[in-house]
């Protein structure tokens, strides 16, 4: 026997919606969900959505970071990157999103990486930094990004951003997921123990030059 139509058609828009939803992080269902330490420390926990505390036990001071007034510290690339997320912001826990402060030194970058999982928008707090992404086509959309003003990259695309400016630049960050991972694409290809024979064929380098690379952005070298 087969099932009525109106089971079938249940079914299928359940399976729709499914595909839609697993596109971002999931909707809330309660206002807000300040992680229980009582299920383990948060700040070892993944970013995954975390059990809530009762909602009685939430004060204010959930819902406010302090932790970013200043700059975090210098990478040798003149990057100092501060991500707010759950592990240490427990208001935003399942509400969709996380953000972070980036400062660049006069000629520093940040170098091109991705989020796979979330659309960035970066906005210039202070400077001038250039700035841009690459699209699937290997197209590059790149410019000077003033203060005050706002750049979107796509999720998933690599991007990366250099102050141009004759001072220090501030950006903040802002993605739509908790959780948005960042791959860094110098790490990922040299400093991830990919086989150097690969690595030689698909740059046309030297041993020795895959060496060198390695010995930059591999931390077990
Ligand atoms: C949450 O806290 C309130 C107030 O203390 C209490 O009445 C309620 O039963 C608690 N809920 C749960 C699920 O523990
Ligand atoms: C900067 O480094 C110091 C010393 O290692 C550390 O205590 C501090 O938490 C770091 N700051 C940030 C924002 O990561």
């Amino acid at each position: 026997m087969s099932p009525p139509l109106s089971v079938l058609f249940v079914t299928l828009a359940f399976s729709l919606h499914c595909v839609i939803i697993s596109a971002s992080d999931p909707d809330p269902v309660q206002d807000f969900c300040i992680p229980n330490p009582r299920y383990g420390s948060i700040r070892t926990a993944h970013l995954a959505i975390l059990p809530c505390k009762n909602s009685s036990e939430a004060s204010v001071d959930d819902f406010v970071f302090s932790g970013m007034q200043s700059a975090g510290n210098f990478s040798d690339t003149g990057l100092a990157a501060i991500p707010v997320n759950p592990t240490i912001f427990p208001g935003i826990n399942t509400l969709g999103m996380s953000f972070i402060r980036a400062d660049l030194k006069v000629g520093g970058i940040n170098p091109p990486h991705f989020h796979p999982r979330a659309t960035e928008i970066s906005y210039v707090v202070r400077g001038s930094v250039y700035s841009g992404f690459v699209d699937s086509g290997n197209r590059v959309f790149a410019r000077t990004i003033e203060e005050g003003e706002v750049m979107v990259f796509p999720r998933g695309l690599v991007h990366f951003q250099m102050n141009v400016g004759d001072k220090p630049a501030t950006i903040f960050g802002s993605f739509n997921s908790q959780n948005p991972g960042s791959q860094k694409i110098p790490a990922a290809i040299f400093g991830s123990g990919i086989d150097e024979e690969l690595l030689e064929k698909t740059f046309g380098l030297s041993p020795k030059e895959i060496g060198r690379m390695r010995r930059k952005f591999d931390p077990r070298v």
